[in-house]
């Protein structure tokens, strides 16, 4: 889809490591939390962003499976800005945006559990922007449960082996059947995956930038976008 102002190509969707929060703090002599805190003040931007834009499936790391190693007040000041937020994302849902967290939310509080399936709940048929939080999410986790739901119905005689396919796996994702990634934006200055999405990122673009997740804002946005268009995405084929 072409943006008519910019002529900017508009991926479906796009898929955001938010990196950057701590040194942001520490720049300030700030406590990381601080940083996270403005984190989550850029993510609600870059929300309102992709809705503007015409983006349709904004997917964000929030907290990763490996995330629980970091010092435990950063663990639970992540932990109770996120169940505080959650409060607030209600505003998003009003105006037609669907909300999805993944990732395992077993491991989460009961408060943050009962608030993630009410946001679900009462936006599941929102038509508008789907974004997609992801919580105690590792793309190995991911895809090792999935193996196990498979192998369970297998086991069961509800499917038999020809029955899996690339699909079918795709299908017991917690992205279920959500579009592929096209562009992985990550702010911050490294350049790896670090276990994102790995299956749904198969031919996705990839963006890095030296920006500070807090300082990224919608013009940054339109620059990976502008970045985005001019690429040219051959999903394993030939040049035309
Ligand atoms: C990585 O930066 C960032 C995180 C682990 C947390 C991201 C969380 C938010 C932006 C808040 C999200 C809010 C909601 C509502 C879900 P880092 O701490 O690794 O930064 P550093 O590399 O500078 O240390």
């Amino acid at each position: 889809m072409a943006n008519e102002n910019t002529n900017l190509k508009i991926p479906t969707h796009v898929a955001f490591i938010m990196d950057g929060n701590g040194r942001w703090a520490k720049k300030r002599l700030m406590p990381r939390n601080y940083g996270h805190r403005e984190g989550a003040k850029a993510l609600k931007t870059i929300i309102r962003a992709c809705k503007d834009l015409g983006i349709r499936y904004a997917t964000f790391y929030a907290f990763s499976t490996e995330n629980w190693s970091r010092p435990d007040d950063e663990v639970k000041g992540l932990m109770d800005l996120f169940d505080e937020q959650l409060d607030t994302l209600k505003q998003y849902t009003d105006e037609n945006a669907r909300l999805i967290f993944i990732g395992d939310r077993t491991k989460l509080s009961e408060s943050l559990q009962k608030k993630m399936a009410e946001n679900e709940e009462g936006s599941k048929d929102n038509t508008g922007l789907t974004v997609l939080i992801a919580v105690n999410y590792g793309s190995h986790d991911e895809i090792t449960r999935a193996v196990k739901k498979i192998s369970a119905l297998t086991k069961e005689g509800d499917i038999s082996e020809d029955q899996i396919t690339p699909e079918l796996v795709n299908s017991f994702l917690d992205t279920g059947n959500i579009p592929p990634v096209d562009l992985l934006i990550r702010t911050g200055g490294e350049e790896r995956i670090s276990n994102f999405l790995l299956w749904q990122c198969a031919y996705a673009e990839f963006y890095f930038c030296d920006t500070l997740w807090p300082d990224f804002g919608k013009n940054e946005l339109i620059e990976a976008l502008k970045n985005y268009t001019s690429r040219d995405r051959r999903f394993g084929g030939v040049m035309n």
